[in-house]
């Protein structure tokens, strides 16, 4: 901690209040408002967009420069030098894996692939449309049935071995949202396939063509997807992984309920609301009519896939993802796909567009990751559910951070604008 304090004064008091700045390794200090409380003071931060709710060593963010750090190693190195299993390994331990550690993480992780089989009587419950998202949150909650009793969270082994549960078991559960929603039957894992060429043939094999070979530019793709999606540090879904997870609940519960804050559209859900924005637009002579009503106060809606709360600059995610939807698109000869080329549009007029430019609106990582699952042919309601799947092991990482060290249960304050107490009116 820095010996350097804040003073706050308030109408009235003689005295200003002492607080201590707290210090980063980088980026903002911290300035611990505890001693409120004995004044009789909250703290007001509506959106949290200024308060710290948690001390942490995983994830970095610079919103103003565009650096995203995981353990410090940027972004966009871990996007060319590791693979996602790795990142894993990194977010979960805190160091890069060395030949041995690697092979028996993947190991690790290979042997927990399987759900049990009672799982699949969870998706026969579903309606055939069901949205997957709405599965993904349902199967994974019905994990906490499976491991409740035999886990102690006060036990570092237990919480491992759920992290590599999830991790392992998150492309299977995936890929069984993908084929109820589509009718086809469930495929099992292939363990002699990598993570996310995994993931592919859980997707599109099926079991008359189980070693349809799988595109290597693809799986490469798919498991940069995952990469990007790592972790955030403590976004909506984060945080409320990391809240659920403060009541002591169980984690599979907690990961659920991390996967229901993650699929509105202002967050994980924003990369189907890409796809589903560029097929309303229809025609690359309609975008200006679009990008219009954007810019428009009256008009609620805003162009998916632009902006993020923390980015100002840009997205360093975006800019790996960009060169990966280019190189994808080129390898299936997708570039006059006509959705595709009204995203290429609608990417250079917001680029160039003064509204956009000055509120630092810039393409974020799910306008890239929409296209380029759209290529691969994954119908857009999964497109989340890949962000889940991807996102899991910083769920589960922040989630056994937190419950490391000494924590207590979150509970927000409120500033109270209701009725004063008043009587029950007589009847
Ligand atoms: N289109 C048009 N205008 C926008 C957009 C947009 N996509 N995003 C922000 N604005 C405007 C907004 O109207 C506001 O204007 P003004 O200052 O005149 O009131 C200004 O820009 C700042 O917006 P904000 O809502 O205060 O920004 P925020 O930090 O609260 O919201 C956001 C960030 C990501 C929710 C928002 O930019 C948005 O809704 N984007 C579209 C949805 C999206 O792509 N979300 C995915 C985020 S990346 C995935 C993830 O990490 O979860």
């Amino acid at each position: 901690m820095s010996n350097r304090k804040a003073y706050l004064t308030i109408d009235g008091d003689d005295t200003p209040l002492e607080l201590n700045i707290l210090e980063s390794t980088l980026g903002q200090d911290v300035i611990d408002v505890s001693p409120l409380l004995a004044k009789n003071y909250f703290t007001y931060d509506p959106g949290y967009g200024t308060t710290a709710a948690s001390e942490s060593d995983i994830t970095y963010i610079d919103g103003a420069k565009g650096i995203l750090l995981h353990r410090g190693y940027p972004i966009e190195q871990l996007a060319e030098h590791s693979d996602y299993l790795e990142t894993c390994y990194l977010l979960l331990n805190g160091e890069l894996p060395n030949a041995g550690e690697k092979a028996e993480f993947e190991e690790i992780i290979r042997m927990h692939t399987m759900v049990n089989r009672s799982i699949e009587s969870f998706f026969h419950g579903f309606r055939y449309d069901a949205h997957p998202m709405a599965m993904l949150c349902g199967v994974v909650g019905a994990l906490s049935s499976f491991y409740h009793d035999s886990m102690d969270i006060n036990d570092p082994q237990h919480r491992m071995i759920t992290a590599h549960r999830l991790i392992a078991k998150m492309p299977t559960l995936a890929a069984m949202c993908h084929k109820h929603f589509v009718g086809q039957p469930y495929m099992y894992p292939d363990n002699s396939l990598s993570y996310s060429e995994n993931f592919l043939h859980m997707m599109f094999g099926t079991p008359c063509d189980r070693n349809k070979p799988i595109n290597p530019v693809l799986a490469k793709a798919m498991d940069l997807i995952f990469l990007l999606h790592a972790d955030h540090e403590q976004n909506a879904s984060t945080s409320t992984v990391r809240l659920a997870g403060s009541s002591g609940a169980n984690p599979f519960s907690c990961i659920s309920a991390g996967i229901a804050a993650l699929w509105g559209p202002a967050h994980g859900g924003a990369n189907q609301a890409v796809l589903e924005m560029l097929k309303e637009i229809g025609d690359v002579k309609r975008i200006d009519e679009f990008v219009k009503r954007a810019k428009d106060k009256d008009d609620p809606f805003r162009l998916m896939g632009f902006g993020h709360r923390v980015y100002k600059n840009f997205d360093p995610r975006a800019k790996v993802m960009k060169q990966t939807c280019d190189e994808v698109l080129g390898v299936l000869g997708l570039e006059n796909d006509p959705l595709l080329k009204i995203a290429k549009r609608l990417e250079e007029i917001a680029l160039e567009d003064e509204y956009f430019v000055e509120k630092k609106l810039y393409p974020n990582v799910d306008f890239y990751s929409g296209i380029i699952m759209k290529a691969i042919g994954i119908p857009s309601e999964m497109f989340t559910v890949i962000f889940a799947t991807g996102r899991t092991v910083g769920w589960i990482s922040q989630w056994n951070e937190m419950l490391s060290k000494p924590y207590r249960i979150g509970r927000p304050r409120q500033l109270y604008r209701g009725h004063t107490a008043r009587e029950y009116p007589a009847k």
